[in-house]
């Protein structure tokens, strides 16, 4: 028994001992479980840290690139406003200078007008010294020939020509300058150039000269500044020839309005009418020229007529040369109209329609 119970406690000890390594082989085999599993674990987990690095990464690299785009189109932005600022600083240099030169310009214009202006006083001052001689009334007149001495006495007649120049104008100054008369002449602006030695030479024979504006419209149809065109234009073609003074103003057809006299006045025109009306252009007959112009009455010849004719027809020319032999005959004194309207009317005045002067 004691050598049996020896031997069981040697195989106990055996199947303890084995026992004791199974648990320790499965207790470290649990171990060894346990840690592969710690590992594996830990390993995915570094795999999913990596793959988030890695979206991270590629977030990160997109913020990246889009920044860059940005920043290069924020840098060609730059450069686009940078040159646009250059540009118009060039322009705002030009500008300046554009506007210093027009300064300067205007200093210059503004040094002539006041030059010119300085010139035209003095002309003005010149021409009202040499006009106030002859005629000491107030009254525009511009008759620059010596005043005839007419006696109280004479029987006066103004001989007026419409619309010319014309080619029988020329006829017309010899027949007047033949018998020392003088007439008065309603010029035409337009026709200035054409006859301006016809025209010299009937100012420089002692005619007056007036206008009949520059292109003959009716004036009461046309605006203010549409009459003044009209009206200056002329004057001006006429002064440019002549270099007298124009006074008065024979409106085509004879129309005017308070309008046209307001202007007048403001321009020192005198607006002739007439008395006698040959209506020379209508007949274009001598002999009815004559029978109208001496007819009895108030629209015939008599003291202070105005008589109306164009000196652009023959057979106005024709009469006319008749008209004045009869009229010489008859001891009339022809006059122009300014020396009429000295002697019978003050020299008249500026916008004021005149139609004729008889005796007082
Ligand atoms: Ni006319």
């Amino acid at each position: 028994m004691k050598k049996t119970s020896k031997s069981t406690r040697g195989l106990r000890a055996a199947l303890l001992a084995v026992c004791a390594g199974g648990v320790l082989l499965a207790a470290g085999f649990g171990f060894g479980i346990a840690g592969w599993k710690r590992a594996a674990d830990s390993l995915a987990g570094a795999d999913a840290q990596i793959a988030d690095g890695r979206r991270e990464r590629q977030k990160i690299q997109r913020t990246l690139n889009d920044t860059r785009s940005q920043l290069h189109d924020t840098q060609s932005q730059l450069t686009a406003a940078q040159d646009q600022a250059s540009a118009l600083e060039a322009r705002l240099v030009q500008a300046e200078q554009r506007a210093s030169a027009a300064e300067s310009d205007s200093r210059r214009l503004e040094e002539e007008k006041s030059a010119l202006q300085s010139e035209l006083d003095q002309l003005r001052k010149k021409a009202a010294a040499s006009s106030a001689a002859p005629s000491p009334s107030s009254s525009p007149s511009a008759s620059s020939s010596p005043a005839p001495s007419v006696p109280d006495s004479a029987k006066l007649i103004a001989l007026t020509f419409d619309d010319g120049p014309g080619d029988t104008t020329a006829r017309l100054l010899d027949e007047l300058k033949k018998r020392g008369m003088k007439a008065t002449f309603f010029v035409v602006g337009n026709r200035v150039g054409r006859y301006a030695d016809t025209l010299r030479r009937a100012a420089e024979e002692g005619h007056e000269i007036g206008t009949h504006t520059y292109s003959h419209p009716n004036l009461t149809k046309l605006s203010r500044a549409e009459k003044a065109e009209e009206i200056q234009s002329s004057i001006q073609a006429i002064q440019n020839v002549t270099g007298k003074p124009v006074t008065l103003l024979r409106p085509p057809g004879g129309s005017y309005d308070d309008d046209l006299k307001a202007y007048c006045r403001e321009q020192n025109l005198r607006i002739l009418y007439w008395s006698v009306d040959t209506r020379d252009w209508e007949s274009r007959s001598k002999s009815s020229i004559l029978t109208t112009a001496f007819q009895d009455g108030p629209y015939g010849i008599r003291d202070g007529a105005i008589v109306l004719m164009h000196d652009v027809y023959a057979s106005t020319v024709d009469a006319a040369v008749e008209m004045m032999d009869r009229l010489q005959k008859d001891g009339y004194t022809t006059v122009t109209v300014s020396e009429l309207l000295r002697l019978r009317c003050g020299g008249g005045a500026a916008g004021e329609v005149y139609v004729c002067a008889p005796p007082k």
